[in-house]
């Protein structure tokens, strides 16, 4: 199999690009890549992997389904342009300026589908011939609620598809020799029983960030939350689970396993991180 995959700079080869989105699940699944169509002079890529095995992406880290029967509150976002643009996520040579566009893009697309349950009411219209009657998304005020610092990244993207949606902010930080979230910021809109909100983060590790912050947004009288992530782990999937069943979670990817520090394997790094270039 020869699956083309370039690394994105300023000059993106869209044309690269199109020809890998086409196989994403068998570019995710792949233990060996022929790669020598991508190379560029600032990308040698190309050059590194012609011929030899890629070990960088092992078949069955991540879950390709939609479904997993032990998660009944996970859906996974299967479309294969954010299977694409998870994979160049991950890339650890993905620099800050392409991650944070590739960040925002994927929570655009995954915007599209965590909101494909929303109810419609029926709303009159007057076309240019005569009147008659459309839908419209109905009464429930859409809320956004990014985890700080990483969730940030994905407020664009989801904002580009549901633009009246406010925004407020939690402030978390995981303690890194306990990995318990500290909390510093705390700002949603008063009316927050009568919205549905969106919290994002693009990692969900232990899941304690997360089950903090949807325990915070419930004390100030949220009862409709979700969950969207862009990679998830088991254990924080069932932490999340286990303290707030109600809340259904969304990610573009399941993956292995944490390590010792709590790092999702294979993830893509510190998100917080290769978003904003610290470190
Ligand atoms: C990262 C990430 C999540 C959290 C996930 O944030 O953005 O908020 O870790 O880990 P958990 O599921 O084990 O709680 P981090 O604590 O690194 O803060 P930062 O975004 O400010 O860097
Ligand atoms: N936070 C991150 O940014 N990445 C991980 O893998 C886990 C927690």
């Amino acid at each position: 199999m020869t699956t083309e995959k370039t690394h994105r700079g300023d000059e993106r080869n869209h044309q690269s690009e199109r020809g890998s989105a086409l196989s994403p699940a068998r570019n995710a699944g792949s233990a060996t890549r022929a790669t020598t169509m991508g190379a560029t002079p600032n990308d040698p890529r190309g050059e590194l992997d012609a011929g030899r095995e890629d070990t960088s992406l092992r078949p069955m880290d991540t879950t390709p389904v939609r479904r997993v029967a032990e998660f009944p509150t996970l859906s996974v976002v299967q479309h294969p342009l954010v299977q694409h643009k998870l994979t160049l996520l991950r890339d650890r040579r993905t620099p800050t300026k392409i991650f944070k566009e590739l960040v925002d893009e994927i929570a655009m697309l995954m915007a599209y589908e965590v909101t494909r349950n929303l109810a419609l009411e029926p709303a009159p219209v007057e076309t240019p011939l005569e009147q008659t009657t459309g839908w419209q998304v109905a009464g429930k005020k859409l809320t956004l609620v990014p985890i700080l610092r990483a969730g940030l990244g994905m407020v664009e993207g989801m904002s580009r598809l549901v633009p009246g949606a406010r925004v407020g902010h939690i402030g978390l930080y995981r303690d890194h020799s306990t990995l318990e979230p500290v909390d510093y910021y705390f700002k949603v809109p008063s009316d927050a029983a009568e919205r549905d909100f969106f919290v994002l983060d693009p990692m969900l590790a232990t899941g304690g960030s997360a089950a903090s912050a949807v325990g915070s947004l419930k004390r100030a009288g949220a009862e409709r939350i979700s969950f969207i992530c862009l990679v998830a782990a088991p254990d924080g999937v069932r932490r999340l689970a286990a303290a707030h069943p109600d809340v259904a979670v969304y990610c573009a990817a399941l993956d292995r396993a944490l390590n010792d520090q709590g790092y999702i394997l294979p993830g893509l790094g510190d998100a917080g991180d290769r978003l904003f270039g610290t470190r």
